[in-house]
């Protein structure tokens, strides 16, 4: 059986963990391959709503097995509060359940520390990171310096590697950035209670999941963030640290390119960002509002790790369609489009304008980006609810023409409608 992908194709927040957990049904393993707690997928079954930032999606169901790869980032104090939350409401998230790669690399708070120091220093040229520390953590992970969850297993090591770690970032605050030092000896023995939680839950991950696939069963990569946020791929420098593209996904977890079967773009029926940089077709006002909601609901567009409103825009397909090229795309999850419902006519970009001249790609240089106008085509919208519609046909017309406009302008199939968070909101096409 193969390993399966879940990938954001916009900005993050696309419904990534509400599709995984549809597809972890089917599922025998769900794995995290990149980012940390920056992550936050949000999980509707029934009246609960569960908020997951570190552990997968599909630890919800009972049959899938989880486990957090190697390419992701892992504060431990967030692992070990999630799962004592899961645990409260009746979900296994013992050793033989939830599995951490020795591989991934930790999270302390010196990070958190330097994420914010750093963010100061950059005033208003800030990329509006979540604070978590993954831009810090990565950059210990290349560096050669980071500190991996297989330290766990070893007590020793692990106190003089927290020691060391906390000594040179302290250097870093006060003199660099002039902020406050952390104290050391608390840190280590937070440290050692983690190592004796978190030990029982290590693994060779990428052994583990060869292992399962050689078995013949079936793997879930969980995508966190979005293409567009991408080191390589996204709007660099306002993009986090990890790649949460498909390449990354095989990195992210040890797994070679031949196992991939499909690839699916989870893709929001219009677009939003949190943070700062580039947004082409980002819209202000009445519209904008319109999208994002009040924050009555808990699906309206503000952050679940930070509660930050989100900026929010058209449909852009220069966006999807560069998503698609990047990731390999055999498939499109489009989600939230009974927040469509209501709104008389919508408007999608399908090309920028960049100098007078129209272009169908998206431009990696942000000067250009920035220059770039969008075209829109604008299509009827329908004002029926479609929240309770579970069959293609029954669709109103024009949202069946909005979804054949986002598959041909895309050339990807659209195999997911998501019409609302439940687990049933769903239509297969
Ligand atoms: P992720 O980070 O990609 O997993 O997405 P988030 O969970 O951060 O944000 C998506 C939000 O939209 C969550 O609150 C979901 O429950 C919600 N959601 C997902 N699909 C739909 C949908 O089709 N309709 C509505 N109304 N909400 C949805
Ligand atoms: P999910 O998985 C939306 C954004 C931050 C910031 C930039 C860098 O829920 O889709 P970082 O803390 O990673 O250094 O911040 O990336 N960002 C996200 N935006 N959804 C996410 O995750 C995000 N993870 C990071 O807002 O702009
Ligand atoms: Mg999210």
């Amino acid at each position: 059986m193969p390993l399966d992908i879940i990938i954001g194709t916009q900005w993050g927040d696309e419904g990534k963990g509400r599709i995984t957990d549809l597809m972890a049904a089917e599922a025998d393993v769900v794995a995290r391959y990149s980012g940390g707690d920056n992550a936050g997928h949000t999980v509707t079954v029934g009246d609960e709503v569960f908020k997951l930032h570190l552990i997968p999606s599909g630890v919800i169901h009972k049959s899938a097995t989880c486990i957090i790869g190697n390419g992701t980032v892992v504060n431990p104090a967030v692992l070990i509060r999630e799962m004592d939350a899961l645990k409260a409401r009746g979900v296994d998230v013992g050793p033989g359940r939830l599995k951490l790669d020795s591989k991934a690399h930790l999270i302390t708070p010196a990070h958190i520390a330097m994420d914010i120091a750093k963010e100061t220093q950059r005033g208003s040229g800030a990329i509006g990171t979540t604070q978590r520390g993954i831009g810090p953590a990565y950059t210990d992970k290349t560096s050669r310096v980071g500190l991996r969850a297989g330290l766990f297993a070893d007590p020793e090591g692990l106190a003089a590697a927290v020691k060391a770690h906390i000594t040179e970032k302290n250097l870093m605050l006060t003199k660099v950035y002039d902020a406050q030092p952390l104290e050391i000896e608390p840190v280590v023995a937070q440290f050692a209670q983690y190592a004796q939680r978190l030990r029982p839950h290590l693994v060779d991950g990428s052994v583990y999941l060869n292992e399962a696939l050689d078995a013949g069963k079936s793997i879930l990569a969980e995508g966190a963030q979005g293409t567009f946020l991408d080191l390589d791929h996204g709007t660099y420098p306002f993009v986090t640290s990890s790649s949460p593209t498909a390449g990354g996904a095989l990195i992210g977890l040890g797994i070679g390119p031949k196992r991939v079967g499909r690839i699916v773009g989870i893709t929001k029926a219009f677009t939003s960002r949190v943070g700062s940089g580039p947004f082409p077709c980002q819209l202000e006002g009445a519209l904008a509002s319109r999208l994002r909601g009040t924050g009555a609901n808990p699906w309206d567009e503000f952050g679940t790790t930070t509660g930050r409103p989100r900026r929010v825009g058209w449909l852009d397909m220069v966006m999807v369609r560069h998503a698609a090229r990047i990731n390999s795309l055999t498939e499109l999850a489009v989600t939230k489009l009974d927040i469509l419902s209501g709104l008389e006519q919508l408007s999608v970009c399908v090309a920028y304008e960049l100098n007078g001249k129209r272009i169908g790609y998206y431009p990696q240089d942000l000067e250009q980006l920035a220059q770039c106008k969008p075209v829109y085509e604008t299509v009827d919208g329908w004002m029926e609810d479609v929240t309770s519609i579970r069959q293609m046909a029954d669709l109103p017309e024009n949202a069946q023409r909005y979804i054949r406009f986002i598959a041909e302008a895309s050339g990807i199939p659209v195999t997911f409608i998501s019409v609302g968070p439940g687990r049933d909101q769903v239509i297969y096409g």
